[in-house]
């Protein structure tokens, strides 16, 4: 049997995109959308996902709808070939998630480790939203309303993924072959699971204001990697440097290809290279005598070079945005679209499809016309 590919992704509107997403999953969705080897392509504003922290700061949610479609856009996402759309326009997803829920445990929901972080890092000590908490069964509904079996994630969604096959194997065990087992795909470049705040902790975060963005501008993209964060102990240039876990270098393992190396780094008179790969210039680091800056200002250059045309993208997309929105409203509907038809067959799988159920219809019917004989 020919077993369609369908992808989806998606991200939850809090905030514009910044570098993080894009070695994460931007670059890979663009990459997998040209490769033209699936059947259809999804990426979901996870609007509604976003309420569940924020229900009472709506706007925030709304306002960043448009930010992370213009940042999707501007970095090559193809409404012809992938159908943006938004959750909140798809209610047939809160159908799918209200069956979902029956099968899952509560005490399986706070084994979650990715919620478990999220429960700490928002303080919600004994006052978790229970939308909150239940949000990787909606999750789940996003992924099988599509037949989605491809799922470009960053690390901290295998959790979510994993969950969902739970439910789809669960379904199909008590209703019958019905769902979609997904599975996650992660990006191959190591260092892209997660690239590090532009001050060395863990992780890019908005709230810990060490992010460079995709709309950043060409000035406050330079001020950012010049107060970029290095090896702490690395003070004179002569000193030998650490590259493992420097902030700088994993930029630069990110981004860098061999021809930034060839176009920064010639000498214009002598024609000759002085590094020709990351590899030769970690290891003068290493040995002492690469000052900071100099790697800085190399990968100012990188970067610029990466964000020069989102940016300029950007700039024509954000002339024209009720045509944005419109993109993502004929996204919608598409995605409307076949979420009804998953809704269908889920019910039907069930049993809850009265409409059509003529055999239960003719039960009923047997069943009182018996009880009506006995009584004359
Ligand atoms: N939870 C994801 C995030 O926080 C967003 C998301 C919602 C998602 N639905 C999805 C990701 C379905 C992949 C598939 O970024």
């Amino acid at each position: 049997m020919y077993m369609s590919n369908i992808i989806l992704t998606g991200d939850r509107p809090t905030g514009r995109l910044h570098l993080g997403h894009l070695v994460g999953s931007l670059f890979q969705r663009v990459q997998l959308q040209d490769s033209e080897s699936y059947d259809e392509m999804y990426i979901e504003i996870a609007d509604a996902q976003a309420t569940t922290d924020n229900s009472g700061n709506i706007k925030k949610v709304k306002d960043n709808v448009i930010e992370v479609a213009l940042d999707y856009l501007s970095c090559g996402i193809n409404p012809e070939k992938c159908t943006i759309f938004l959750q909140s326009e798809v209610p047939e997803l809160s159908d799918l998630t209200f069956y979902y829920m029956n099968l899952v445990t509560l005490s399986r929901l706070q084994r979650n480790p990715t919620i478990k972080q999220e429960i700490v890092f928002r303080n919600f000590k004994n006052s978790i939203p229970v939308g909150f908490m239940t949000y990787p069964i909606s999750q789940a509904a996003d992924i099988t309303a599509f037949d989605a079996n491809i799922i470009p994630v960053g690390d901290d969604q295998l959790p979510m993924i994993e969950q969902t096959r739970e439910i789809v194997r669960t379904f199909n065990r008590l209703y019958g072959e019905t769902l979609v087992e997904p599975n996650a795909v992660l990006p191959e470049n190591t260092f892209c699971h997660r690239l590090p705040g532009t001050d060395g902790e863990a992780k890019m975060s908005k709230s810990l204001g060490n992010c460079i963005y995709l709309a950043d501008s060409e000035e406050e993209v330079k001020k950012k990697v010049m107060g970029m964060f290095t090896d702490p102990n690395h003070l004179k240039v002569d000193d030998p440097g650490v590259t493992e876990g420097n902030p700088v270098f994993i930029y630069l393992s990110a981004f860098s290809k061999e021809e930034h190396f060839h176009k920064y780094f010639k000498n214009s008179e002598t024609g000759e290279v002085e590094y020709n790969n990351l590899d030769e210039l970690k290891a003068h680091y290493e040995r002492g005598g690469l000052g900071d800056m100099k790697v800085k200002k190399f990968l100012n250059y990188v970067l610029q070079d990466i964000l020069a045309p989102i940016r300029a993208r950007r700039h024509e997309l954000e002339k024209n945005i009720p045509e944005v929105y419109q993109i993502l409203f004929r996204g919608s509907d598409k995605a409307r679209k076949k979420a009804q038809e998953t809704l269908e067959r889920v019910k039907t799988a069930i049993g809850l499809n009265y409409r059509n159920d003529i055999e239960l219809i003719n039960e009923q019917v047997e069943k009182y016309a018996l009880l009506h004989k006995e009584e004359n």
